[in-house]
């Protein structure tokens, strides 16, 4: 029970690594608010969770919207009291980026509303409400795009990189509000939606080799947000968590 008694919100909690860390932080004893687009995975995840003798809700959210992000950071002050922990994961890179030089630019925006301006609002609207109870740990999904140049991912490249960046300079911003913020650096993690590309053999060899360990599992991200979210962690801040199977190490 390594999150008792904390209170957490996890973007993007519907799918993926999001969903796979809302089951982990329930079955160690948070309160979880999943901000999800999707409601049916939502909803499904919630009611999973339940099942199991989670404590959970979901909200319908847009973490590119202000007034949705305020709205489901508000409903967890609601329903449980205070709010200890955020996880900003919503997000994710698509096939339609690209090169800078032929990238659309309506995929540069997207990126930057949802991935960036996404961890932005959520830290924005949750952080206020941290510091009314003491401090809080707030975790920003990376990507290992975010620390290495990586052709073909122009704009997932440039807000993973704003991320990273935007991480280390609120980490120290708000270290005096007992507050610690993080993130996790993963490699190609097996969700729903890379496996499919896993199985079309989409992805080349050598991205295959540079995972030493080979592809990151879901849960194996979860775990190192678990970390970075609770109390073992306390000292650890502005950190850039690779989970990334000696991607950023051994690449070349
Ligand atoms: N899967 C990987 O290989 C990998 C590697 C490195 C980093 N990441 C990062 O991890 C995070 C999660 O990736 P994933 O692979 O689990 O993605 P996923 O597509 O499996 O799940 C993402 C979830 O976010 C939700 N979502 C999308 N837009 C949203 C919005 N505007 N508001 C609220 N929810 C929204 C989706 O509905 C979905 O449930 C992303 O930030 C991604 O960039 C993933």
């Amino acid at each position: 029970m390594r999150l008792q008694g904390k209170v957490a919100i996890i973007t993007g909690g519907g799918a993926g690594i999001g969903r796979a860390c809302v089951e982990l932080f329930a079955r160690e004893g948070a309160r979880v608010v999943i901000a999800e687009l999707d409601a049916a995975n939502g909803q499904a995840t919630r009611d999973a969770v339940s099942a199991k003798g989670g404590d959970c809700i979901f909200v319908a959210t847009d973490v590119s919207e202000p007034e949705s992000v305020k709205a489901v950071v508000d409903a967890a002050v609601e329903r449980y009291g205070r709010l200890d922990i955020l996880y900003n994961n919503a997000g994710g890179s698509t096939l339609s980026d690209g090169p800078v030089t032929k990238a659309p630019f309506e995929e540069f925006w997207r990126k930057m509303k949802v991935d960036l301006f996404g961890t932005w609002l959520g830290c924005h609207y949750a952080i206020p409400r941290m510091i009314e109870g003491g401090g809080g740990s707030i975790v920003n999904a990376s990507s290992i795009y975010g620390l290495t140049g990586t052709p073909n991912r122009d704009a997932y490249t440039a807000a993973k990189g704003a991320i990273t960046a935007l991480t280390r300079s609120m980490a120290v911003e708000y270290a005096r509000d007992n507050i610690r913020v993080n993130a996790v650096a993963a490699a190609g993690t097996t969700t729903e939606r890379v496996l499919a590309r896993i199985k079309e053999n989409a992805i080349s060899q050598k991205v295959r080799d540079a995972h030493l360990l080979g592809f990151v599992d879901p849960t194996d991200v979860a775990h190192a947000v678990l970390y970075l979210a609770s109390d073992e962690s306390r000292t650890t801040t502005g950190h850039i968590l690779a989970v990334d199977s000696g991607y950023t190490s051994g690449r070349g």
